[in-house]
């Protein structure tokens, strides 16, 4: 593997690399703290070795040994987001090839970007305490100091001490629980995770949690409100794996459960591995969750399995993961559907690029972000987050199926990455070398791809792929005789119009209207009238629904948009739902009046980025 630096971590990189983590935790919900005691085993990569850094963030560290011998530490200044360095210095020398126990005894904070704390009124069964974390990109060294690097992987063990009524889960297998010897009133479970991977797919979620039985290697979790209807919802996960496994190759991490989380949980789906997070939107969502699901399942390859070596080349995670999502759509629906998702995911592109597809401030046409490939040397990777990397990943994956002969001859090429590329992690120059290996009888036509447009250039994509429009040309005429219409025009609207349109269609018609000027208010009047819009559940409907009521001044519309901005917490809706009623300037000291009210109970990344989105202080 080349040299690593990784512009997002402190760690030291080319000295050590970790190899397994034993971790042990205490819950504390009275304080909102984890109590931790991490032993690191570190392998030494050079001689004369006598320190080393790691990256940590609002940690108090007390205490720090190496083989048993308590040694020096110190922190270095606090970096705003990347944290501070933890140095750490050995009273001996290793050489290259020698392991080190380095054991760290330390406290989390109470506002850790990791963690978010929930009381029991935030929970849907109002008795108990919850606690979840989520660490991608950086947020990892607030709950464990560690090389917080997407580009070393080790495995992991941890027992977590619980108060009894609760249950932890983590990323991992489980491995048994006992009471916790030094507390009766509490229970300890055992975690493993014997597969190497990533800091950032270190997750923990302690809560009153049930399960319930989904497939041979599957249970889902979550509160008792929501499991029968969540088991339900997603009986088809073993299908979707086994799709899957049948485009990628063996699933290597044994068992694949599902939590739901609370409201809160500010990613649509997060792939911790043994364990994918999702959010309780999708409950509503009538199909969206499977293109869910599908995303996570195809993560256990693309990302956990083959990581990115950097957040620079995050398109490697969620381009090839979209790639293959797309695929078991086509498996298990057809080739129109993932056609279809293919001009979805374009025009969200367009969005991205105009807008920004969470953050309507950093992202213009000729912003560097919009790079497939990009440069996070002193960026957040939170700021930096947009669908460009799904997207335009999608789209040069697409495109390069198109000149290699078709999804069959390209899925091929995916398999084989993944194969190579299995435990370790990779730049974009790796798999473009690959690439060219691979398909060693066409380089010529690979020659006349326009890299650097694709990957080093801002905005769209030098090549639109050709798509097939069957299912998307429905919504398009919808959308245009919406458009098109005048006054006298609207009493040709009727409710059958959107009876025909299925559930992603219906999705895509209102996300086709929201990229169009604003609907004058007449029209968006009339549009409740005859589809009735504003009873539907599906929140990928609802959020876009609510966003072109606003935007065409329905002042109506207003508390329904920041209800739906502040009772769920999924980034994805609420940072647009908010920034939507702010540039509706009547409504805008609302906007930021709703957002003080609702901070405290927010996740903390969610909080953070709306404050910007509404420019509001540090
Ligand atoms: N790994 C991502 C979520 C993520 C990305 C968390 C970057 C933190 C930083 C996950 O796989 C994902 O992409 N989730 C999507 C849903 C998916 C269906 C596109 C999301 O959260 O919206
Ligand atoms: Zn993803």
């Amino acid at each position: 593997m080349a040299p690593v630096s990784d512009p997002s971590s402190f760690s030291s990189l080319s000295k050590c690399a970790t190899k397994h983590l034993n971790l042990i935790y205490h819950v504390d919900f009275d304080r909102h703290v984890l109590k931790g005691k991490v032993a690191l085993t570190v392998e030494v990569l050079e001689d004369k070795f006598a320190s080393l850094t790691l990256d940590s963030k609002d940690l108090k560290i007390f205490k720090v040994s190496a083989n048993g011998q308590v040694v020096q530490f110190a922190l270095g200044t606090k970096h705003k987001f990347k944290g501070s360095p933890l140095e750490i210095t050995l009273p001996f020398e290793l050489s290259r090839g020698q392991h080190v126990i380095v054991e760290i005894e330390y406290e989390t904070s109470p506002s850790a970007t990791a963690l978010q704390w929930l009381t029991p009124k935030q929970t849907a069964g109002k008795k108990h305490p919850y606690l979840f974390s989520q660490c991608q990109a950086i947020h990892c060294r607030t709950m464990v100091p560690c090389q917080d690097t997407p580009s070393v992987k080790h495995t992991y063990y941890a027992q977590v001490s619980v108060p009894r009524d609760l249950v932890a889960l983590m990323s991992a297998l489980h491995d048994g629980q006992e009471p916790d010897p030094s507390d009766s009133n509490r229970v300890i479970y055992r975690f493993r995770q014997p597969v190497p991977m990533p800091s950032y797919l270190i997750a923990i979620v302690v809560g009153a949690l049930e399960s319930r039985e989904i497939g041979p290697r599957s249970r889902v979790w979550s509160e008792k409100e929501y499991v029968d209807e969540a088991a339900f919802e997603f009986s088809e996960t073993e299908t979707m794996l086994k799709t899957a496994e049948s485009l990628a190759g063996p699933y290597v991490w044994g068992q694949y459960d599902l939590l739901v989380l609370p409201p809160s949980f500010p990613c649509g789906g997060m792939e911790n591995p043994c364990l994918t997070f999702v959010t309780p939107t999708v409950l509503a969502g009538d199909r969206s969750l499977a293109g869910v699901i599908a995303h996570e399942i195809s993560h256990s390859w693309t990302g956990n399995l083959v990581t990115n070596r950097t957040w620079e080349h995050s398109w490697l995670n969620e381009g090839h993961t979209v790639y293959i999502e797309r695929m078991i759509a086509r498996s298990m629906e057809s080739e129109q559907l993932r056609q279809f998702e293919g001009i979805g995911g374009w025009k969200e592109l367009q969005e991205s690029e105009n807008t920004g597809h969470y953050s309507q401030i950093l992202f213009g046409p000729n912003n560097v972000l919009t790079n497939l490939v990009t440069n996070l040397h002193e960026v957040d990777t939170d700021e930096a987050f947009s669908f460009v990397p799904y997207e335009k990943g999608f789209a040069l994956l697409y495109h390069l199926e198109e000149l290699m002969g078709g999804p069959e001859v390209f899925m091929g090429f995916v398999k084989s990455y993944i194969q190579l590329f299995a435990y370790g992690s990779v730049t974009t120059e790796e798999w473009k070398n690959y690439l060219f290996t691979y398909f060693k009888d066409k380089v010529d036509i690979l020659n006349k791809v326009d890299w650097n447009g694709w990957m080093h250039t801002p905005g769209m994509p030098p090549v639109k792929p050709q798509y097939d429009t069957t299912m998307a040309d429905a919504c398009t005429a919808l959308c245009q005789r919406w458009v098109k219409a005048k006054e006298e025009d609207l009493a040709s609207f009727t409710e059958a119009d959107v009876k025909k349109l299925n559930s992603p269609q219906l999705i895509e018609f209102v996300a086709l209207l929201l990229q169009e000027e604003p609907l004058p208010l007449s029209h968006v009047k009339k549009m409740q009238e005859v589809y009735q819009l504003n009873s539907v559940k599906n929140t990928e409907v609802r959020f876009r629904w609510l966003r072109i009521c606003v935007r065409a001044h329905w002042e109506e519309a207003v508390p329904l948009a920041l209800k739906m901005a502040t009772e769920q917490g999924r980034m994805k809706f609420t940072r647009p739902l908010f920034r939507e009623v702010y540039n509706f300037s009547k409504y805008s000291d609302e906007a930021v009046k709703t957002f003080k009210e609702h901070r405290a109970a927010l996740h903390p990344v969610t909080a953070m980025m709306v404050a910007k989105d509404l420019k509001i202080d540090g």
